[in-house]
């Protein structure tokens, strides 16, 4: 094995979601804590203190103590180097979060345990499903009271039409939480207070037909239940299929309580074991492997304005494959010319490095003078490529802008260009005008406030904002047709994005079905792949 296949094999680049405060935050603090790249807890929790020096590179988001953009992580943990992609917890920034989604080869669902699917997790599945990457499901809090854990089996299964395989399974919850027990090794591992902050637990070999060890490990009522439970899980659910997993269609469940550090290495170990190294790549109908000793990458992430002074932008790229070198020439697709990326940097943990290489799997941030816009694709000159571009999912929220002093016309375009390149917001227009009243689309509303915000303090330009009552988007796919002859209600209305795509936005999903009920053989979809 070369040097190169054996980096890239130890690569392992996942991406962590849930709803807000399901306990992401602590899940990826604890990761961290295992591979010793943060010594103590709360480093990364601490939203008022260490992440800040870092992360924040807004006023507003410093105003606010949330953190806007998502950060990435690399550490290293058993022979594995690990790229945590962190996605934002706050509601309103789900388009980031996304585009953080296609850089991923797997994703680590955080749910909680008394609530269960919440509204963000919802909507984040449907784009992991969407790419069928390997899901795994942390069901965590189970140190509090929790669902019954069949039920929450069953809504997995229900709503997100996907396969379940619990590696583990709670006994009880709350107050009489004992622990969990590991179905392929046949033991428990035992819940106490005293575990708490703890590193190691070991785990308790039992036969769960030795009633006496049973019984005085976790009392006799909660032993004939999890006798039940496994006697139910071990006949009626799924079989573990590997091959299930990493096409996503079989997710394994891990519960435990990230608080109190229960249950989290077992997780990240099996995990490792189960999840991908770095998965090929689409260029065309051409599979780049990892493993190619051509350098390739594409950008999904822009973040603009670390220093307000110089109106720098960070861009960051996921590398497909090979192997990347500081100093050495790429060729950048979208601009057909040769490029070097500069000041390459990772984050790991809590520090911002410059580094020297870096390989397929793992995340760069590069400067950027303006030129890249989120998708692109740079690669080694020697074997050309493009990966195919992000999807623009469906906007919520739409307003019209225009700026308030004609004058200023030119930082206004300027500045809401460079916004929507960065994929903060999305710009479109009324068909046949051009830039003087932009209606923008966002994901959360707050990106309105960054956007009149970010217009006014690095543009110089204020702005006139009237929200518009849409809250739906569809791309119009076929070519050919008319928009002007389509039969739709009255508070339906018709927009353009400035690639000239056919775009309805409508007030209700009732709209849309009108749409498509009166008008035979329209094509519209919630994303935009262009
Ligand atoms: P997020 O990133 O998904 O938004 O969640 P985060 O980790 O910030 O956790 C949200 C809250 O849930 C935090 O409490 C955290 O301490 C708590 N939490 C996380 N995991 C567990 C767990 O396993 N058990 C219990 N009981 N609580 C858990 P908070 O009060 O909002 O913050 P803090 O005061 O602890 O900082």
């Amino acid at each position: 094995m070369t040097e190169l296949q054996k980096e890239i094999g130890r690569r392992r680049t996942f991406a962590i979601i849930s709803h807000p405060d399901a306990g992401k935050t602590t899940l990826t603090e604890k990761f961290l804590l295992y591979g010793g790249a943060i010594q103590t807890a709360g480093s990364v929790k601490g939203k008022a203190t260490a992440k800040h020096a870092v992360s924040d590179w807004m006023e507003l988001e410093k105003q606010r103590g949330i953190s806007i953009t998502s950060s990435v992580m690399q550490f290293e943990y058993d022979g594995y180097c690990i790229n945590i992609l962190d996605t934002p917890g706050h509601q309103d920034f789900s388009e980031d979060t996304y585009r953080t989604l296609m850089a991923a080869d797997s994703v680590v669902m955080v749910i909680d345990a008394a609530k269960g699917i919440e509204a963000q997790t919802r909507k984040l599945f449907k784009v992991c499903a969407m790419r069928h990457i390997p899901i795994f499901t942390f069901i965590n809090k189970l140190d509090r009271e929790a669902r019954d854990p069949f039920e929450l089996l069953d809504q997995l299964e229900k709503e997100f039409g996907i396969g379940t395989y619990p590696v583990n399974w709670p006994i009880g919850c709350g107050v009489s939480f004992k622990g969990v027990f590991d179905r392929d090794k046949r033991e428990i591992l035992s819940f106490s207070e005293m575990h708490r902050g703890q590193d190691k637990i070991k785990p308790t070999p039992c036969d769960i037909t030795d009633i006496e060890k049973m019984d005085e490990l976790i009392g006799e009522y909660q032993r004939a239940e999890l006798v039940d439970q496994i006697e139910l899980l071990d006949g009626a659910s799924y079989e573990f299929d590997l091959e299930k997993v990493r096409k996503g269609e079989l997710t394994p469940v891990f519960f435990g309580s990230a608080l109190t550090n229960f249950g989290v290495e077992p997780f990240l170990e099996n995990f490792l074991k189960m999840t991908t190294p770095p998965l090929p790549r689409l260029s065309g109908d051409k599979e780049i492997s990892p493993f190619d000793e051509n350098f390739s990458a594409f950008a999904f992430k822009i973040q603009a304005n670390m220093n307000k002074n110089h109106r720098d932008r960070i861009t960051f790229f996921r590398i497909c494959s090979g192997k990347f070198e500081r100093g050495a020439d790429y060729f950048h697709m979208q601009q057909g010319k040769m490029i070097r990326l500069s000041q390459p940097q990772q984050m790991m943990a809590e520090e911002r490095q410059i580094i020297n290489e870096a390989y397929a799997g793992d995340i760069i941030g590069v400067f950027d003078p303006g030129i890249y816009s989120i998708g692109d694709t740079v690669c080694s000159p020697k074997n050309k490529v493009q990966f195919e571009g992000i999807p623009t999912f469906a906007p919520e929220h739409f307003s019209m802008i225009e700026q308030k002093d004609s004058l200023k016309r030119k930082q206004f375009v300027k500045g809401v260009e460079q916004i929507a390149q960065e994929g903060a917001i999305q710009i479109f227009h009324e068909p046949n005008s051009g830039m003087e009243r932009v209606i923008v689309g966002v994901v959360g509303v707050l990106q309105f406030e960054v956007l009149e915000h970010r217009l006014k303090n690095e543009y110089n330009v204020d702005v006139i904002r009237n929200d518009l009552p849409y809250s739906y988007i569809r791309w119009v796919k076929n070519k050919d047709v008319d928009i002007k002859k389509l039969n739709l209600t009255s508070d339906t209305k018709w927009v353009q994005d400035f690639k000239g795509n056919n775009i309805l936005i409508f007030t209700s999903e009732w709209n849309i079905n009108w749409a498509i009920d009166k008008n035979e053989g329209l094509i519209l979809e919630d994303f935009n792949r262009n």
